[in-house]
């Protein structure tokens, strides 16, 4: 049957291939690229079409080197077995397929296999700039160009490193709610590590003086210029004490934003990071966000068995 328009595919939120697989607890799932649509494939160019300018302008110079080197098609939905072939050789990474959401340790220990879990699906075309969920073209056009970048790949393993660390230091608490509340203090101190480096990460250079490295900002055509170019962005030298501490805004553009020197300045502050935890100083970081969610936090507990 010829695939119009309206055929679900693999379309955000209506792609019953992923969503069954989910149901049956399936965490790695095949691409299943003759499921994409034609319309699926419209979303990719749309988004892919709008955001190039700005990427010249406003993406880091190994984002752009790595989008040619891996060869990422303006036209349709990449196949990961394509990006693979290209990446693995540069970095050892590679994008690997998921139904959804990776509780915590799961996600990290996979950065420490050089594996990237990677939505397959893709947001409608007539929402471009919505995203209330990671999709193929945050995950693939934002994130994986990165990983052909030595220094940032190796602090993708290291942020793996870190989560053994946290189940290394916590397994050993008898007293299951203390046990309970350090490892979530010390999740959140990744999970905002995380989300204000390579997802909303600023470095130092480009045409601009200041460039994007995160994939949020990378992958979303409007929060790119605002993240750069906004009056009212506040953006500072990256300081650990603050950004472990600081609440991450999940719904609007970031008002905050902090700035690396290098990839391998990023790099030796996830090595501060867990000699921070070593040393205690993320059982106890401010409230807020994000909520550590009871699976990331059973994840970790599991990992400890
Ligand atoms: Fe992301």
């Amino acid at each position: 049957m010829p695939q119009t328009l309206s055929a679900p595919g693999l379309t955000t939120g209506r792609a019953p291939f992923v969503e069954e697989a989910r149901n049956r607890g399936e965490l790695y799932i095949r691409q299943a690229y003759e499921l994409y649509s034609e319309a699926n494939h419209e979303s990719w160019r749309l988004l892919f079409a709008r955001i190039r300018p700005r990427w010249e302008m406003y993406a880091n110079d190994q984002f752009l080197r790595g989008i040619e080197a891996l060869n990422l098609p303006p036209d349709r939905v990449p196949r990961l077995d394509e990006i693979n072939a290209r990446l693995r050789p540069l970095t050892g990474f590679q994008a690997r397929a998921v139904s959804g959401y990776v509780p915590g340790f799961l996600f990290f220990d996979c950065l420490r296999r050089r594996e990237f879990p990677t939505t397959i699906t893709i947001r409608p075309a007539d929402r471009t700039d919505y995203l209330p969920e990671p999709d193929v073209f945050h995950d693939v056009a934002g994130h994986v160009p990165m990983h052909t970048e030595r220094a940032f790949a190796d602090t993708l393993v290291r942020f793996g490193d870190c989560a053994h660390t946290a189940v290394e230091l916590t397994s050993g608490i008898r007293d299951q709610g203390e046990r309970n509340r350090r490892l979530t203090n010390i999740i959140k101190a990744m999970s905002r590590f995380f989300w204000f480096t390579v997802e909303f990460g600023l470095m130092r250079g480009g045409p601009r003086g200041i460039c994007a490295y995160g994939s949020g900002l990378l992958s979303s055509y409007g929060e790119l210029e605002h993240a750069i170019e906004a009056e009212e962005t506040q953006r500072y030298p990256v300081r650990m004490e603050w950004l472990i501490n600081q609440g991450a805004e999940i719904d609007r553009y970031q008002p905050l934003l902090f700035i690396v020197d290098s990839f391998d300045h990023l790099f030796d502050l996830v090595d501060r990071l867990e000699r921070w935890m070593r040393e205690g100083k993320l059982d106890n970081v401010a409230p807020g966000l994000p909520e550590v969610n009871p699976g990331d936090l059973q994840s970790f507990l599991d990992a400890a068995e």
